[in-house]
């Protein structure tokens, strides 16, 4: 059965970094671009026509954000995962990446200790060291049946005097867990012990595949509500990414308003005039676009992994729990970082997110993106397949 999100879109000058850094990131404009986080598919109709509506009249000046915008974000939370969240916990930033770097300004001073988790999302690195801040690594743990936390690491991390935040990534990108209720509420349960503030970066948090469930990190205690902003936008989810549009939410005043303050300074309120229009249109009107993306991106997964095991065993991809990232493991391959990446742009002609970009752990990796056509998905696992005939 044929589906809308089989059409394949010309991306072609409409400015998409997907598409037109291929050179410059890859040396090579040519590569199949199955990288940055975005979708190769349309956003919803109902986005398509409130932007077009509003594009209809000419004039594009300053425009606030009125109370329909928070209730669109309020009944969204409610009806997805059940949290009652009144539009005062709720305030709008441009960007969660931008959300994660004002909160390591506004919560710590430089030279104080940050958390993370690698192999995570690359910005998690440079928010913290950009500012003069120290990154603290807490790998995971590679088991047999996926990723897990090393608590005991992480209790030893976060006891430390200089360690004021943890930025956690949930559902976790790259590797694709949603972390389970044990999980969050130990995390949050040694971050109130030691006086960590938690910003949870929950951008992926529709995105759950093959029956997952994710629980907002805030929802497990009031406890933990209290030390936590959650992150959070309709930008992965129904692809509007290019309108800088996320918003935080925090029930403790001071936290919110640790944030609202920097963006208040740098003026980084106004945001812009479509990207809260887009963002009612999806919450409003597009669930049940969401679940034919699902089932999509579902499909998707399977015919990798699927294609994977029948015909390269020895490369590992395991299935995320969320969002539309695979995190591919050819280390049995035995290549150098830079070997495996020249492998996948020179031999296989595609342009993946190198394992090492997510941390030291990520060697032997590459992280691939499976929001696009299945014909393209099926082009990309040929390519690859057409090129492991040229390993030794
Ligand atoms: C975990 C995570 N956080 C944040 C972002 C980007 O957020 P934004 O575009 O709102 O800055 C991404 C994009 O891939 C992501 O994977």
């Amino acid at each position: 059965m044929s589906s809308d999100f089989d059409q394949i879109i010309n991306r072609d000058n409409t400015r998409a970094i997907k598409l037109e850094f291929r050179q410059r990131n890859f040396g090579n404009a040519d590569v199949l671009p199955l990288w940055v986080a975005d979708m190769d598919f349309a956003a919803p109709p109902a986005v398509q026509e409130a932007l077009l509506n509003r594009f209809k009249h000419p004039i594009y000046g300053y425009t606030n954000r009125p109370q329909p915008f928070f209730d669109a974000i309020t009944g969204w939370l409610q009806r997805r995962f059940n949290w009652d969240v009144p539009s005062s916990w709720v305030d709008f930033s441009p960007g969660v990446v931008p959300n994660l770097g004002l909160a390591v300004q506004a919560f710590t001073n430089p030279g104080d200790g940050v958390v993370i988790q690698p192999p995570v999302y690359p910005p998690f690195f440079g928010v913290v060291t950009d500012f003069g801040r120290k990154v603290i690594e807490n790998p995971l743990i590679e088991a047999e049946d996926g990723y897990k936390i090393d608590f005991e690491h992480f209790e030893k991390v976060t006891a430390h005097p200089d360690t004021k935040l943890f930025l956690l990534c949930h559902p976790h990108n790259p590797v694709g867990r949603v972390w389970n209720d044990d999980e969050l509420r130990q995390m949050g349960e040694i971050c109130i012990k030691n006086n960590v503030i938690i910003i949870s970066d929950e951008i992926h948090c529709d995105l759950t595949l093959f029956g997952h469930v994710h629980k907002p990190l805030a929802t497990l205690s009031s406890e933990i509500s209290n030390i936590t902003i959650t992150c959070m936008a309709p930008s992965k989810t129904f692809n509007l990414a290019g309108f800088s549009t996320s918003y935080m939410i925090a029930e403790n005043p001071n936290l919110l308003q640790g944030i609202r303050s920097l963006i208040h300074g740098y003026h980084l309120h106004m945001g812009n005039t479509f990207g809260p229009l887009a963002l009612e249109a999806a919450y409003n009107q597009s669930e049940a676009w969401l679940e034919d993306l699902k089932r999509y991106l579902e499909g998707n997964v399977n015919l990798v992994a699927d294609f994977v095991n029948v015909n390269m065993p020895e490369v590992i991809v395991r299935k995320p729990e969320a969002t539309y990232l695979l995190w591919m493991d050819f280390r049995e391959w035995g290549l150098e970082s830079s070997e495996l990446k020249q492998f996948m742009i020179q031999k296989a002609g595609l342009g993946l997110n190198d394992g090492p970009t997510f941390g030291t752990q990520g060697k032997g990796f590459q992280r691939m993106n499976v929001a696009s056509p299945r014909s393209i998905i099926q082009q990309a696992l040929n390519q690859l397949y057409e090129a492991r005939k040229t390993l030794k």
